[in-house]
């Protein structure tokens, strides 16, 4: 934790109140929520789709505005994708320009060659240089998995990828195809003029669910709505109204037992959003632009496009203006001197004290 800033969250919910209003107005604090959370959080990129081919090149900046970390997806000789640091150990110029395939990676500005996993194979000039190139010429190689066709990767992981989805695949891996298909057409993208951080608070709690979403809240039997918090993960189980659909669950499964499940809300520590619906998986990818800005990307992956816009999965981009509506209005009630953090509701922001107590470990 840096010097000027210090969030404390006290362990237990019940005396607990939540981090005052700088958290979210304060460019030190902004500044340390990249440095900690975002830079050691996963972050899902997409997916794997177009670099299938040894020598395949897809260079891109990790959340433009928040971290800027200039990275290059990169698949190996050997078949591995990797993701690398996209910045030459020379002098800093971009290795990567533009997508590609290639055998080999070389610097445009000095003619530095690389391998396709990012060893540093010579430099044009270097001669005589001690012990050059060492293994620290080689481009910096970050964390990356492969989820069921989704790509998650981080800079410097707080925790194993196996840890974060661990929750997902236990509670809901029986009704998940081994590789998401996702439709392109359904992709959407909403901007908003809040920090990230009320976005995600706002997600994990339901219990603005009568008062901001009516007609969602139609489509749920709010009053069974369920939370499960994990070390890296939150989950909320929502609960179908009567004829509505549901998640085919196995019988004995954990959260069959409140009601039929219309939808299963993963979070996934900080900024991946994972909704599972009868009719597949909604996905969220939460962006941080600035201390005041956020992108949202919605993605589609519709495994049973009957059932589509039915339920507690229909009507997402209604919802979506609410909730952002809310993160706004909040964002502006921040400015108010007076404001010095809430207490939590127990039945329903558990899930925010979780996040709130993984960014004190985090920062
Ligand atoms: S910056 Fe890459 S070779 Fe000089
Ligand atoms: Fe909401």
């Amino acid at each position: 934790m840096s010097e000027t800033v210090r969030l404390d969250i006290d362990p237990d919910l019940l005396r607990a109140r939540m981090p005052p209003r700088e958290l979210y107005r304060d460019p030190a604090w902004w500044k340390a929520l990249v440095a900690g959370p975002l830079r050691r959080g996963w972050h899902c990129l997409g997916s794997a789709d177009g670099l299938e081919a040894a020598g395949a090149a897809r260079p891109f900046t990790l959340l433009p505005g928040s971290l800027d970390e200039p990275v290059v997806l990169l698949r190996g000789a050997d078949g591995v994708l990797r993701m690398l640091s996209n910045a030459c150990t020379h002098r800093g110029h971009l290795v990567v320009e533009q997508a590609g395939t290639g055998k080999a990676l070389r610097c445009g500005y000095h003619g530095r060659g690389y391998t396709l996993d990012g060893r540093c194979t010579g430099a044009p000039g270097f001669e005589g240089v001690a012990s050059f190139p060492g293994e620290d010429e080689a481009l910096t190689r970050f964390e990356l998995v492969e989820w069921r066709g989704l790509l998650f990767g981080s800079l410097a992981p707080e925790a194993p990828w196996k840890d974060v989805i661990a929750p997902v695949e236990a509670r809901a891996g029986s009704c998940m195809p081994a590789k998401w298909r996702r439709d392109a057409t359904l992709d959407r993208a909403f901007e908003f003029d809040a920090h990230f951080a009320l976005y995600v608070e706002n997600y994990l709690e339901g219990l603005h669910i009568p008062f901001l979403h009516p007609a969602l809240n139609a489509r749920l039997d709010w009053k069974n709505y369920g939370y499960a918090n994990f070390d890296h993960a939150t989950l909320q189980v929502g609960i179908a109204a009567d004829g509505e659909p549901a998640l085919a669950l196995p019988a004995g499964h954990p959260d069959a037992a409140r009601g039929r499940v219309a939808a299963l809300y993963f979070w996934l520590f900080p900024t991946t959003m994972l909704n599972l619906y009868p009719w597949g998986l909604s996905l969220n990818v939460v962006e941080p632009l600035g201390p005041s800005r956020t992108r949202v990307r919605f993605h589609s992956f519709v495994e049973r496009p009957e059932l589509h816009d039915r339920g507690a999965g229909s009507g997402l981009v209604q919802v979506e203006l609410e909730d952002e509506r809310a993160a706004l209005q909040v964002m502006k009630g921040l400015a108010a001197r007076t404001y010095r953090g809430g207490r939590y509701a127990p039945a329903a922001e558990a899930g925010v004290h979780a996040f709130h107590r993984m960014l004190v470990r985090t920062l």
